[in-house]
């Protein structure tokens, strides 16, 4: 079984370098790969230091390079690079820019594989399945590369996407990391809580997620963590903005704009609900949840009292509702 891991790790390595010599020696890397990257703003240095490569636009080409090189097609249908349909094999990353996604200590575990047109039809991202050694509850892209500055910092910034946390790296910013499009999860919030108490969630300026993703915050409450938020003007994510501004002009807006979660969803909860009775009751539970999972009980007292401000309730109300959530939990 180990023995088997190891060899998904040496695939994964050999694809890793495979389409990083694509990205950099072929023409169809080079016109199209790296135009795409350089368009978007990456530098040279960024593109090498993130392994970044390209998949030819062909059916094979990368299994039949693997198989000529001596890799198993077992190993390469297990982490997915290749699929196997009848008699038939095919690549999984066709014509797509490839970001590798590594684990704390740097080894391959997937890839994720961008599209380079805006067409709606095909998935922007196609992403490598779950394997014997990737488990996508278990990995945060870049955190190879954040682990020190999260450390130095002691706080870690955590963002929707890859480009997020490369354009972040380039600007300056190195604390950050990347859920990759899953529901954030308590082994991923783990992961950080090795390194730091503080995290602070930066949304993409769309709001569409972010509802969603206030409850998947409450999972860093409950490791006794403190979450900031942070939210991005309309139509801007944390690439776009870090892209148009210096470190200084970033990390300024981060610091004035990152909000205390509970307070912030508070604040959006109530806003939503105030002028609706059965809303702001609806609000009040949810707010008083994600209080109830905090397990410092002078905070949770704190935040009862912040809350009742904010929300315009008494502070009794509250610690009922905290109350009976406690009982039906225990
Ligand atoms: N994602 C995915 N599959 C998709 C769309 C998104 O896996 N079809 C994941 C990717 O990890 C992506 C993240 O969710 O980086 C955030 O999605 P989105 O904000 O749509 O993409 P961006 O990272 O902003 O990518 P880009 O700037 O290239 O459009
Ligand atoms: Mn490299
Ligand atoms: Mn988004
Ligand atoms: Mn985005
Ligand atoms: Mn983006």
């Amino acid at each position: 079984r180990a023995n088997e891991r190891e060899s998904l790790y040496l695939v994964s390595e050999f694809a890793n370098s495979y389409f990083q010599k694509i990205l950099h020696k072929t023409d169809q890397g080079k016109s199209i790969g790296l135009s795409y990257f350089k368009e978007r703003g990456f530098t040279q240095e960024t593109i090498e230091k993130f392994d970044l490569g390209y998949s030819l636009d062909a059916w094979q080409a990368f299994t039949d390079e693997a198989l000529k090189q001596g890799y198993n097609i077992d190993y390469l249908q297990k982490t997915g690079l290749t699929i196997v349909k009848e008699d038939k094999r095919f690549d999984r990353f066709k014509g797509r820019v490839m970001f590798p996604i590594k684990s704390m200590s740097g080894r391959v575990l997937g890839f994720g594989g961008r599209i380079l047109t805006n067409d709606k039809k095909a998935a922007k991202y196609v992403n490598s399945p779950e394997s014997d050694i990737y488990h996508k509850s278990n990995v945060l892209y870049g955190i190879y590369h954040a682990k020190q500055g999260i450390a130095k910092e002691d706080n870690c910034y955590l963002v929707e996407g890859y480009t997020d946390v490369i354009q972040f790296h380039q600007t300056g910013v190195k604390n950050v990391v990347s859920s990759s499009g899953t529901a954030l999860t308590s082994e991923q919030i783990r992961l950080i809580n090795r390194l730091t108490k503080n995290i602070t969630v930066l949304f993409d300026g769309d709001a569409a997620g972010m509802r969603a993703s206030l409850r998947g915050i409450d999972l860093i409450l409950e490791q006794g963590m403190n979450v900031k938020v942070c939210t991005f003007p309309e139509g801007e994510d944390p690439d776009s903005f870090a892209k148009q501004n210096t470190l200084e002009e970033l990390t300024t807006y981060l610091n004035k704009n990152a909000k205390d979660f509970i307070q912030f969803k508070a604040a959006v909860l109530y806003e939503e609900s105030k002028d609706d009775p059965i809303k702001k009751a609806d609000t009040v539970r949810d707010i008083v949840n994600s209080i109830s999972k905090i397990p410092d009980r002078i905070k949770k007292e704190i935040y009862i009292q912040e809350c009742a401000r904010i929300m315009d309730i008494s502070e009794e109300v509250l610690f009922s509702t905290l109350a009976q959530i406690n009982k039906k939990e225990f």
